[in-house]
């Protein structure tokens, strides 16, 4: 044999291994379009048919989405300081031991669904490591794959992308922020700059923004956030968001989810997607606590539009976040679901994006009724409580708008009602119920408030996230040279 063949030899035996694993008792993975499994999931709940969603883009449709304040219907939001049976929560011990385990059941349940209690372990692999400049930053950028055990259905794999960049002269461990990210490992910094994305404007729903490059331009030609965070000595990292699960109901028997059920449909309660990218956010933070560079305990988690309610969600539900940067999440994230403007409930129920949320989630689209949530995105946000929540929005109309499809008043609402469980936790919230002027920050407390002037990204709110960051994230050990980027 030469050694072609040898070197060969184990790679053979590799595959033929796997698949003796598919056994044939195990039907193949589903593949089926939104559509399908949407209507296999009505089927499930015994729904014979939604209610249609607002529309974002025809101001003369009949179902158009409602911008106006004086056709909001009144509401009342459940109290987050009242259990389910009536009991009011009075001490932090009742909230830790009692509310807040009922409320994460109801959001597991009939929101965002269930993370398998059997989900497989992660395996993270550094796949490259390189020093490079971010601007004028020495930095080390690490490469990860996180390889998913994938035992149960060799068919199925998922490999969760992750870059960590940390400043080349750390004196030891710095906290990061991380991302979740448009697009996959992307371009290498040191190509071409681009001029990052150009997003939809929230008014014209359903659109993808552009793919990121890894270092793109900040906002109107300022640092990039990256190259911010490098500059305090902090790390940056970013986590694709479709390496874990993909952003389509034609995707739910595939990625995390789809290896979990073995390839077969969801149960009304399981997962969506925005819960699956945040239990990938906690498996590349589990990876952090084994990497010496970072400070594990002082990690953040940014995002924005659909990754603002997945940040969302990650900083809700893993109390190891230390910090939020909630970007223009909207409707699924901060923005109250029982308030009927913009993006609706019945939006997130049809078959384009019904995949971010619990199966369960569709019965509130038809027969149930918003109102008839057991729960609202005040009791997310008070998930987040005690630790420091940066609900971040564009403006709404005006120069440079996001449009209103988000609700930012609605976020801010959510904001003010989640308010009363930071103070039970001894912590300062919004200070205020009023809704703020543009550009006008509200963070004197742990929940902060600001709408910036940069449209659809979180561009423009970096400067006062970090502002507000520095009271509760700390550098160790400040390195000899911080923030000039000169060696
Ligand atoms: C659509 C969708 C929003 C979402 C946004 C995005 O506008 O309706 O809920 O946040 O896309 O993620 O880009």
């Amino acid at each position: 044999m030469n050694r072609a063949i040898l070197a060969s030899l184990p790679l053979m035996l590799v595959v033929s291994a796997h698949a003796q694993d598919a056994k044939p008792a195990d039907p193949a993975p589903l593949q089926l379009t939104a559509p399908q499994d949407h209507k296999l999931m009505m089927e499930a709940l015994g729904i014979k048919s939604l209610r249609e969603g607002a529309n974002g883009m025809n101001r003369s449709a009949p179902n158009a989405a409602n911008y106006d304040e004086s056709k909001v219907k009144p509401f009342t939001l459940p109290d987050p300081l009242v259990c389910a049976d009536g009991t009011k929560v009075t001490t932090p011990e009742q909230w830790w031991n009692k509310r807040r385990p009922e409320l994460v059941e109801e959001f597991d349940r009939e929101v965002y669904g269930r993370v398998p209690k059997d989900a497989p372990d992660v395996k993270w692999e550094v796949v490259e490591t390189k020093e490079e400049k971010v601007g004028d930053i020495p930095a080390v950028t690490k490469r990860l794959v996180g390889h998913v055990d994938n035992a149960r259905c060799p068919l199925i794999k998922v490999d969760i992308q992750l870059t960590l960049t940390t400043p080349a002269g750390a004196k030891g461990p710095v906290p990061v922020m991380m991302e979740f990210g448009f697009g996959g490992f992307g371009p290498r910094p040191g190509g071409p700059r681009t001029k990052g994305v150009t997003p939809k404007t929230a008014d014209a729903p359903g659109k993808k923004a552009a793919p990121k490059a890894a270092f793109p331009g900040g906002f109107g030609g300022g640092p990039s956030w990256q190259q911010q965070v490098l500059a305090k000595g902090w790390g940056c990292a970013i986590i694709v968001p479709n390496s874990i699960q993909a952003d389509s109901g034609a995707g739910l028997t595939k990625g995390i989810i789809g290896l979990c059920n073995k390839g077969q449909p969801r149960k009304p309660d399981d997962w969506g997607s925005l819960r699956a990218w945040a239990w990938g956010a906690s498996r590349a933070l589990d990876y952090f606590e084994t990497d010496k560079a970072v400070d594990a305990k002082q990690v953040g988690i940014e995002g924005l539009s659909r990754y603002g309610k997945a940040a969302l969600v990650a900083m809700a539900y893993d109390s190891r976040f230390a910090i939020g940067f909630i970007g223009s999440s909207g409707e699924g994230g901060a923005k109250l679901h029982r308030r009927n403007f913009g993006e609706l409930v019945e939006n997130l129920t049809g078959s384009c994006e019904y995949h971010w949320m619990a199966g369960n989630f569709l019965k509130y689209g038809g027969p149930l009724t918003p109102a008839d949530l057991p729960v609202d995105a005040h009791e997310l946000i008070a998930l987040c409580a005690p630790r420091p929540t940066f609900i971040s929005y564009g403006a709404s109309t005006g120069p440079g708008a996001e449009g209103q499809w988000l609700d930012q008043r609605g976020s801010f609402m959510a904001a003010v009602a989640a308010g009363p469980v930071f103070r039970l936790l001894g912590k300062n919230d919004l200070g205020t119920a009023e809704y703020p002027e543009i550009e006008s920050p509200l963070t004197e407390g742990e929940l902060a408030f600001r709408q910036h002037k940069g449209g659809h990204t979180t561009g423009p709110n970096w400067p006062t996230f970090l502002a507000f960051a520095d009271r509760y994230i700390k550098l160790q050990n400040a390195p000899a040279t911080s923030g000039s980027g000169s060696q």
